[in-house]
């Protein structure tokens, strides 16, 4: 049972206990049912609260029935609230710090809600691509008003009941209680108050109305549609809220059902509930148990006060974590110290930081540039150039200086973190951390395991990530761990695609139109194109088979880096963005492709959009099967947060489930007979091509 039943006077409580926020699952579901039967048959008992254990009321559905057929098992939510409605005693909602989703819904079909102050109140099933699907959408609007039960609906933001319990005429909160200490004695209380009282107030009495009628919900359904672009729920949402000022309430309810089903198996709806799962399974490393203790991280140290040393500080300076920077020069730190200062300015000059709260930032922020300064630090990330010797004439200084325990990680991005480990005596506290600039901006992080690493390093990285609010994935050792593996071959793609007959504009526009934040020569222009010439010149001594378009080299001739030089596949006009295509390139790459006996095709946006993204899913494959990651919905995670991958499809991974494993492979084999690509990167993984075989996924 996880909720539980007892008897104070003649007051039934039913109190949820499924922690850690009382989640509607099937037990829970079943348990306030038969609390209610037990209430019913008690001639003693007068009234029913239903409240909540510990740190919710209820966070609503239970995500871990998510998909499965628990989830509609008999009695299920709704089912639950009509026995709730059918009581014959009044039922009083006593909710405090969380109410949300189904636990809302599950309140408003209680005859009386009281509400401690504080408490969060949220319909957030929009950001799951879904809409509210137990009279959320129904009753909401009749017991708020229409208007900021809409707001609520398609925002899916929490609100504090506090400000919910002064919306005029408003009976969500039919009581506010003074406090959460005091919530269950007022509810008991208030319980006793209404015991006789009769009729049953009941939500789906009340009307729902708005004056303005069909112009405000046309008015909403523009603004909304305008910004869910791709989501369809969002203007579901709208099109209820209107129902329930339209129809019946029963009529209301069954179509909320319905438009909530056919939601559920849009592709929008999986991504997004796909996605929501994988960033809490990607927090959870299969081999380090959940409770591993974890080292005290009370003070940072960062190598390297540049690009990168700057904005990883800027992390833990706002979670309140004092920083120490290191540079070789005085005025390295000064230059370090002023771009944080001018990024924690421009935030507070938009009104997004307060003054007291920057100033308060800086104050934790210290300088030196001695490494006797750090042995306080009870971690050190290196952000120094990337050059390995550099690497090891700092790891060599860092296992001199910092103190037993004591966890130093490295930035890099391509290097050998297990040869990093190996510069020092104590290669078991050595990890990457491996942040994406802007790195005060960028929520993702990859964790590189190397193979010493100890398991508690991991562990208190994965929740340092946490308090710093980045959403970690732990990739092992290899070059460029997850996302720059993969990245490289999107961007050889991107190459190909120049020589056969695409401009970067052609291919930019048909990735932006799949929904990448950034076509790839616009993202190469921001990342800078000199760093993908350093790695290629690399490879070219590395891997001499390993096929390449020369046209980036090309570019990089002319000193077109990107948008730091003014100038790469695009012109850039200095302080702005906008990429402007230019025609000397567009005709570097035609001439090219002339010196190359290449006669230009047209090529389709499908073909573009197939290429780039399976040649992601192919590589992804072989990091799957090497164990560089631990499973598919991390790549998904490293896609989404990192390069811009479209939300609602649920990264790279998810959307060639989507599509098919068997049609993946099938387009693969097709892109391996164009003489002008590289047929032997099209063999299918064999991950890929053992589950397309079995007419499986990327589970
Ligand atoms: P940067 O050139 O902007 O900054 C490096 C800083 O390190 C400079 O201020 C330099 O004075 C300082 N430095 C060099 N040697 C030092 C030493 N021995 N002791 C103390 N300070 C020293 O470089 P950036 O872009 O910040 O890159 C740093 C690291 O982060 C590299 O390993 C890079 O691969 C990695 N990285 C860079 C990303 C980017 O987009 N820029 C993204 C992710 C990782």
């Amino acid at each position: 049972m996880t909720a539980e039943y007892t008897v104070q006077g003649n007051i039934a409580l039913i109190t949820l206990n499924n922690p850690p926020v009382n989640g509607l699952g099937l037990a829970t579901r079943l348990a306030i049912t038969d609390g209610l039967a037990q209430a019913h048959a008690d001639a003693n008992v007068k009234a029913i609260i239903i409240t909540g254990a510990g740190k919710a009321f209820s966070g609503g559905a239970d995500i871990t029935e998510f998909g499965s057929p628990k989830a509609y098992q008999e009695p299920n939510l709704l089912s639950v609230i009509l026995a709730v409605e059918a009581a014959t005693k009044p039922v009083i909602a006593a909710v405090h710090t969380v109410c949300m989703g189904g636990g809302l819904e599950l309140a408003l079909g209680c005859n009386y809600r009281i509400a401690a102050p504080g408490c969060n109140v949220a319909l957030p099933e929009v950001k799951l691509g879904l809409i509210p699907g137990a009279g959320g959408t129904q009753r909401l609007p009749r017991a708020l008003g229409v208007e900021p039960a809409l707001n609520m609906i398609v925002s899916g933001e929490p609100v504090k009941s506090e400000l919910l319990a002064m919306v005029p005429g408003q009976q969500l909160f039919t009581r506010m209680a003074t406090s959460a200490e005091t919530l269950l004695a007022e509810a008991v209380a208030y319980a006793a108050e209404v015991a006789d009282m009769r009729p049953l107030p009941q939500v789906r009495q009340l009307p729902s109305r708005h004056p303005q009628g069909d112009a405000y919900f046309q008015f909403a359904r523009n603004m909304v549609k305008g910004m869910a672009k791709n989501f369809p729920a969002p203007v579901k949402c709208v099109d209820m809220v209107e129902t329930s000022t339209k129809r019946k309430f029963d009529d209301g309810m069954a179509l909320e059902r319905e438009t909530f089903i056919n939601l559920m198996w849009t592709p929008e709806c999986r991504a997004l509930r796909h996605l929501f799962t994988a960033e809490r399974a990607a927090s959870k490393i299969p081999d380090v148990a959940a409770d591993t203790a974890q080292r005290a991280i009370n003070a940072v140290a960062i190598i390297g006060a540049g690009t990168m040393g700057g904005g990883i500080a800027m992390n833990f300076l706002n979670a309140g974590v004092p920083v120490k920077m290191l540079e070789m020069k005085q005025e390295a730190l000064d230059r370090g110290l002023a771009t944080i200062r001018k990024n924690y300015e421009a935030q507070v000059s938009k009104g997004k930081l307060k003054q007291d709260k920057y100033e308060q930032r800086m104050a934790l922020l210290s300088t030196t540039l001695s490494y006797d300064d750090l042995s306080d630090a009870d971690l050190v990330i290196e952000a120094v150039f990337e050059d390995i010797g550099v690497k090891e004439a700092v790891f060599k200084e860092l296992d001199r200086v910092m103190k037993p325990g004591a966890i130093l990680a490295s930035n890099t991005s391509t290097l050998d973190v297990n040869k990093i480990a190996s510069f020092t005596q104590r290669p078991q506290d050595v990890v990457g951390l491996h942040f994406f600039s802007p790195a005060n901006v960028m929520k993702l992080l990859e964790v590189v395991r190397g193979e010493k690493t100890a398991k508690d390093v991991l562990a208190t990285v994965m929740s340092l990530a946490k308090k710093i609010k980045k959403t970690a994935v732990v990739s092992g050792v290899c070059d460029g761990f997850i996302g720059n593996r993969m990245i490289e071959q999107y961007g050889r793609q991107g190459g190909f695609l120049l020589d056969e007959g695409c401009t970067p504009a052609q291919v930019d526009k048909a990735m932006e139109k799949f929904g990448m934040a950034m076509g790839p020569f616009r993202m190469s222009d921001l990342a800078g194109n000199d760093i993908g010439w350093a790695i290629r010149k690399r490879r070219y001594t590395e891997k001499p088979d390993m096929k390449y378009s020369k046209t980036a080299d090309l570019l990089c001739e002319k000193g077109r880096f990107g948008q730091k030089t003014g100038a790469g596949w695009y012109d850039y006009v200095p302080g702005k963005r906008d990429a402007i295509p230019n025609a000397e390139v567009v005709k570097m790459i035609e001439d090219h492709r002339a010196a190359l006996g290449i006669t230009p095709r047209k090529i389709s946006d499908e073909e573009i959009v197939q290429r780039l993204v399976f040649s992601l899913v192919n590589e992804a494959a072989h990091i799957l099967e090497e164990g560089i990651a631990n499973k598919a919905s991390d790549i998904d995670v490293v896609y989404i947060f990192g390069y811009g991958f479209p939300v609602y499809r649920g990264g790279p991974m998810n959307y060639a489930n989507e599509v098919g494993l068997f049609n993946v492979v099938q387009a693969m084999q097709r892109f391996a007979q164009n003489p002008l690509d590289d047929a032997k990167f099209w063999q299918p993984a064999p991950l890929l091509a053992k589950l397309a075989s079995e007419g499986k996924i990327f589970g």
